[in-house]
């Protein structure tokens, strides 16, 4: 499947490192030419010998060979040779080097060099992944360009239980085989996507919520990572998982750190999706005890939360498609068109729920689409999945429609 691909695979210190010596072998298997490049900290984990007899080729770690021969690797003609780089285990030190663009070592100055798409896998632990340095780090390699393969959820090395895992040697290689199959119209392209409830505390034991599962919008997450974009996905709580190297979930709860999660990642889209059902309005003072039973009416005061579609219409570039949903539940067209033009949206997937089997909770939704121009298309009931697909064809087409344009 990959005869003839010539894949750079950058190998950091990290304990994930002994992983890699499956991935090479699958690379192989699948008949890729592998390149490793190691840092120093990376042998201490595994051997390069390992990584040389697996690769079928010298490990390369140096700018000059240890050997006393002189032997230089010209880490521009690594750049130029690769039809992909792959950085494996990705660790928080080298991510926020290249973040940054220092070049201290070969693997860094080969990344610099690279004239190849770059996929990250990082590994580390669960406090260094969610440390909002290495988050502004990712961000700014995603804007650069760089695809992150998710780490998984699990036991970490350290004893921790959660976010951090690399990735399994099998799940990237699956990725790096879908990288170079065909039908991956959104590959190098990065999706931003709201899904779920928000939920807006009166008390430290109860919320205001609504009745919105993220069905849709994790369909649509699945869907977009199938067309090769990666997604960042903003959850409000749901009973959903998903794990898709693609795809990157930030769990949220309020409406305000849902804007808030959504305002860091606008800049860096491709595409902007809002799935989620946000509640308009959140209590005025969330009570930091339990509100106790008082007299026969309690009045709660709520203040308007931040609409974060329409906040976001307004900061769009150039090229950016922007999209929503609109549940209605009467005057359904009307309401839409305006939401659409209310929050400088491309396009506006209506949901009535009128319609037996759409709506919450199921697993069929009958939408029609509404378009910036006008052009309106019903779609019959269909399992969201379906829906979501549709959706990103037509999003994708928006998309090139603008950088046509541009
Ligand atoms: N939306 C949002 N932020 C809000 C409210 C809504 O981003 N505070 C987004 C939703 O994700 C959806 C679109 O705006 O894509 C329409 O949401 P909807 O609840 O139907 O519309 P509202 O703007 O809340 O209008 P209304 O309550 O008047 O129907």
């Amino acid at each position: 499947m990959l005869k003839g691909k010539k894949i750079l695979v950058g190998v950091c210190g990290s304990i994930a490192a002994y992983k890699i010596a499956t991935l090479v072998r699958l690379l192989i298997k699948q008949e890729a030419e592998v390149q490793v490049i190691m840092t120093d900290a990376a042998s201490d984990f595994i051997s390069p010998l390992t990584l040389a007899t697996l690769s079928k080729n010298p490990v390369l770690t140096r700018y000059v060979a240890d050997d006393n021969t002189g032997e230089w690797s010209n880490h521009v003609a690594l750049g130029l040779w690769a039809d992909l780089m792959v950085i494996a285990p990705a660790t928080a030190n080298t991510i926020a080097k290249i973040a940054h663009g220092h070049c201290d070592n070969l693997l860094t100055a080969v990344y610099l060099s690279a004239r190849s798409p770059v996929v990250l896998a990082p590994a580390m632990d669960l406090d260094m992944w969610l440390h909002p340095a290495t988050q502004r780090n990712i961000s700014q390699l995603q804007a650069d360009g760089c695809q992150i393969i998710s780490p998984g959820e699990g036991e970490l090395a350290s004893g921790l239980h959660g976010k951090g895992r690399m990735a399994e040697p099998e799940q990237m290689a699956e990725w790096i085989a879908t990288f170079f199959s065909a039908g991956r119209p959104l590959a190098g392209k990065n999706v931003l996507l709201t899904a779920g409830p928000t939920i807006e505390p009166i008390d430290p034991v109860r919320y205001i919520t609504n009745h919105s599962t993220g069905k849709m919008g994790y369909a649509l997450a699945q869907a977009f990572a199938d067309a090769g974009a990666q997604v960042n996905l903003i959850s409000g709580p749901v009973a959903l998982q998903l794990e898709h190297p693609s795809v990157q979930i930030t769990h949220v709860q309020t409406a305000r750190q849902m804007h808030e999660a959504v305002t860091t990642r606008t800049a860096t889209a491709d595409i902007i999706v809002h799935c989620a059902a946000v509640a308009d309005y959140a209590p005025a003072h969330a009570a930091t005890q339990k509100i106790k039973k008082q007299g026969d009416k309690l009045t709660i005061e709520l203040v308007k939360n931040p609409d974060i579609a329409a906040d976001t219409g307004q900061k769009l570039q150039a090229g950016q498609v922007h999209a929503g949903f609109a549940l209605e539940t009467e005057n359904e067209q009307a309401h839409a068109q305006s939401k659409m033009e209310r929050k400088n949206f491309d396009l506006i997937v209506l949901n009535s729920l009128n319609d037996a089997g759409a709506g919450f909770g199921h697993d069929t939704n009958r939408v029609s689409l509404l378009f910036r121009e006008g052009k309106r298309e019903v779609l019959p009931l269909l399992p969201k999945s379906e829906v979501a697909r549709i959706i990103v064809r037509h999003l994708t087409n928006i998309l090139q429609a603008k950088s046509h344009v541009v």
